[in-house]
């Protein structure tokens, strides 16, 4: 008997950072939203440990480690460990998230291999073991569990849940080439070495949250890491220039990027600046409504 699990992509509507703390990692203040594009993982008995990995027509799986390095991998032994049992199981993933793109792929594939295993495996970890665990493994990895809308702080492995009353509806536009995460930080240390030890507060994206409406969201929205992924990568600033040009109501870098997501007023306006990008040449423009689920078993 197999178990199968989907997990959903992340968007970060406010990516406050601070400065860099004494074990390198910077501390945050965050508002994760899970939007639906998602990752698919099918977990079946096995006696070994094994992961094969393929990719929706969209994405390039090439990016992904297919040796010990992979994080489905690394997550089922963390797992059997802290259940004091033998990692076992043939893991496939395929894949609709975006590889390194800013969109906590792999992050959704750890959660997704957490929750397969504990449910294959018949295992009674607590929700706190299982969070914990998530934090361990990677940063964005507990909010793949909880998905939905959800502050975080830490380094973004301590979440909780935020009002979220809102439907709304985004555009997300991949890049070819993907961003590595530290460098993105790294840069962000270059050019803000006056970064406050304290991140910039969520709150203006809390209350727009609160109200539902796509235009007060959209002021609000804010990334630290945007200026070091534009510097980085300065094709990034001319896409979200011509999203908002044709209708969107406000572009953002996805996490350290490098997807760009464009919040949009309604399902009518996504489609509407989805096929305009599609003209405008970008190759992969994808639609999706949020908040959605996190890391949940499927029928
Ligand atoms: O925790 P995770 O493995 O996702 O982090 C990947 C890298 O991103 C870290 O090694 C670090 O360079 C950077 N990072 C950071 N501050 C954070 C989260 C991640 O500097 N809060």
């Amino acid at each position: 008997m197999s178990v199968s699990v989907r997990a959903a992509a992340k968007i970060n509507l406010h990516l406050g950072v601070g400065r860099a703390r004494a074990d390198g990692f910077h501390p945050l203040d965050t508002v994760y939203q899970a939007i639906g594009l998602h990752d698919d993982l099918t977990l079946s008995p096995a006696e070994g440990l094994t992961v094969r990995t393929d990719a929706a027509d969209h994405v390039d799986a090439g990016g992904v480690p297919d040796g010990e390095d992979n994080v489905v991998l690394r997550a089922a032994r963390l797992l059997a460990e802290h259940a004091g049992r033998p990692a076992t199981g043939a893991f496939e993933v395929r894949k609709g998230i975006p590889v390194a793109g800013g969109m906590a792929g792999g992050s959704a594939d750890a959660a997704a291999a957490l929750v397969a295993c504990h449910r294959l495996w018949g295992l009674d970890t607590s929700d706190e073991d299982l969070l914990r665990l998530a934090a361990d493994l990677g940063s964005d990895i507990p909010f793949s569990l909880v998905g939905g809308t959800a502050r975080g702080r830490g380094r973004g492995e301590l979440v909780t849940p935020v009002d979220d009353t809102g439907s709304w509806w985004w555009v997300a536009v991949p890049a070819t080439e993907g961003l590595s995460t530290p460098a993105v930080y790294r840069h962000f240390d270059v050019l803000r070495p006056d970064a406050p030890v304290e991140p910039p507060p969520a709150d203006p994206v809390l209350e727009a949250l609160a109200t539902g409406e796509p235009l007060r969201l959209a002021r609000a929205l804010h990334n630290d890491l945007q200026e070091p992924a534009i510097d980085l990568r300065p094709e990034l600033g001319d896409l979200i220039v011509r999203g908002e040009a044709e209708g969107a109501l406000r572009g953002l870098v996805s996490g350290s990027g490098p997807t760009v997501v464009f919040l949009c007023e309604s399902a009518e306006g996504a489609r509407e600046t989805g096929l305009a990008l599609d003209g405008a040449g970008y190759d992969v423009v994808l639609t999706a409504t949020a908040p959605v689920a996190g890391a949940h078993v499927m029928p």
